[in-house]
């Protein structure tokens, strides 16, 4: 299919046909967010005839063919109408997104799917990655459904459950004594030196294009509409992007009018995006602290698109605390019956948070992008495990 790459900040253009990264143009400036992340863009006749297709499909919108899906399911994760949380809110148009349903736990199977594929096509055997976690071990799981060789640099306090899973899938793991921008460099470094395509998150433009399909997946699943709000939790905001762009291209397609406002949410402890929304000043922050790891960034590597499209669609930011995290993610077990992650939960704080703003007749989507068995150590504090008793029924009662 025809595209072509265009830088968000300059406008650069690049050929399709190429493996590329960052835009060659754009020089970075330290303390600021990373310039130069590249978009996707197609052919608009081809876009304009998904119009009339009868049955228009998550693939039609990506640049490459996916790898034997039947191998490697990836998507199609359910689109959950939450029974009790509609009648505790009284929102009947309230859905949760659970995008933990897929192969490895999170939305993040759906980048790698799709750089695998690109990998494939490139006939590329190994694909190289630094990630906090979700990203490596999503590469990881295709990796291994799909035959490819994955080298995995991530901060050695990732949590435990994300880098078992890592080993598991038959990855090369290779923790580092320091930072996730220290394995963010590094990894660079390897792919320049010895081969194979960088997968790292906004730095390989892919990895924003495959996220989009769970919005085209949504706008099949609510019968061919869009929501009118979206709850998505952000660090480095490719999801986000991603989100957007799936919106976007079936807007070009013709095939929706409008694209939901899509609300960015964020831990106050990790606020880079939240606070250049609002300042309109692109700076990383000094460190970032939340216990939601996957969504602790101090300079997010695609925070210029991210508030770009934040203001295209009239979204917003909004920021929870730690403590709100962990209480959502309680709630969301006990009321839905579905178990996320804390930076996932985090969409449902942001949803908590901003809730009296929204009108009741509304179709509000909080999209829920982990698995909570990733992070166990996560919700030990919140809860207790009763004590074993003698198994007669005098001690149970
Ligand atoms: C489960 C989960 N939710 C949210 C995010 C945040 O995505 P992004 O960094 O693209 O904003 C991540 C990223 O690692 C993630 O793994």
């Amino acid at each position: 299919m025809k595209f072509y790459y265009r830088c968000t900040d300059c406008g650069t253009e690049y050929p399709g046909d190429q493996i590329r990264y960052l835009c060659a143009q754009c020089e970075q400036v330290a303390g600021e967010f990373q310039k130069g992340v590249l978009e996707t863009v197609f052919d608009p006749e081809y876009l304009a005839s998904l119009k009339t297709k009868p049955t228009v499909k998550s693939e039609d919108f990506l640049v490459y063919r996916l790898p034997n899906s039947a191998a490697y399911p990836v998507g199609n994760t359910p689109l959950i109408a939450p029974e009790k949380l509609r009648r505790q809110f009284g929102l009947p148009n309230l859905f949760l997104k659970n995008d933990g349903a897929n192969p490895s736990g999170s939305l993040k199977d759906r980048a790698s799917a799709l750089v695998a594929a690109q990998a494939l096509y490139h006939n590329e055997k190994t694909v190289v990655l630094a990630s906090t976690g979700n990203a490596g071990s999503a590469m990881a799981c295709a990796g291994a459904a799909l035959g490819l060789k994955v080298i995995l640099f991530v901060p050695a306090t990732a949590p435990k459950a994300k880098l078992m899973q890592s080993v598991l899938y038959g990855a090369t793991v290779i923790p580092i004594r320091g930072t996730y921008d220290d394995a963010f460099k590094l990894s660079i470094e390897y792919t320049q030196k010895f081969g194979g395509i960088n997968r790292n998150t906004a730095y390989n433009p892919l990895t924003i294009e495959g996220k989009k399909t769970v919005s085209i997946e949504i706008f099949h699943q609510l019968g061919r509409n869009t929501p009118d709000v979206i709850f998505v939790p952000v660090g480095d905001g490719v999801i986000y992007a991603g989100v957007y762009k799936g919106f976007a291209d079936l807007k070009a397609a013709g095939l929706i009018e409008k694209i939901p406002q899509i609300v960015g949410v964020q831990s106050t402890g990790s606020n880079a995006i939240a606070r250049a929304f609002q300042t309109g000043k692109m700076l990383a922050i000094k460190k970032a602290t939340t216990t939601a790891d996957s969504i602790a960034v101090a300079s997010p590597a695609n925070g210029r698109m991210a508030i770009k499209f934040m203001r295209a669609c009239q979204g917003w930011a909004t920021e929870v605390s730690d403590a709100e995290i962990s209480q959502a993610q309680v709630q969301l077990c006990k009321e839905s019956g579905v178990f996320v992650e804390p930076a996932a939960a985090a969409a449902w704080a942001g949803f908590l948070k901003d809730r009296n703003k929204l009108d009741p007749s509304r179709k509000i989507v909080v999209l829920l992008t982990g698995l909570g068995f990733k992070d166990l150590a996560a919700v030990e504090k919140a809860i207790v495990i009763p004590k074993a008793v003698e198994p007669d029924l005098d001690a149970v009662n």
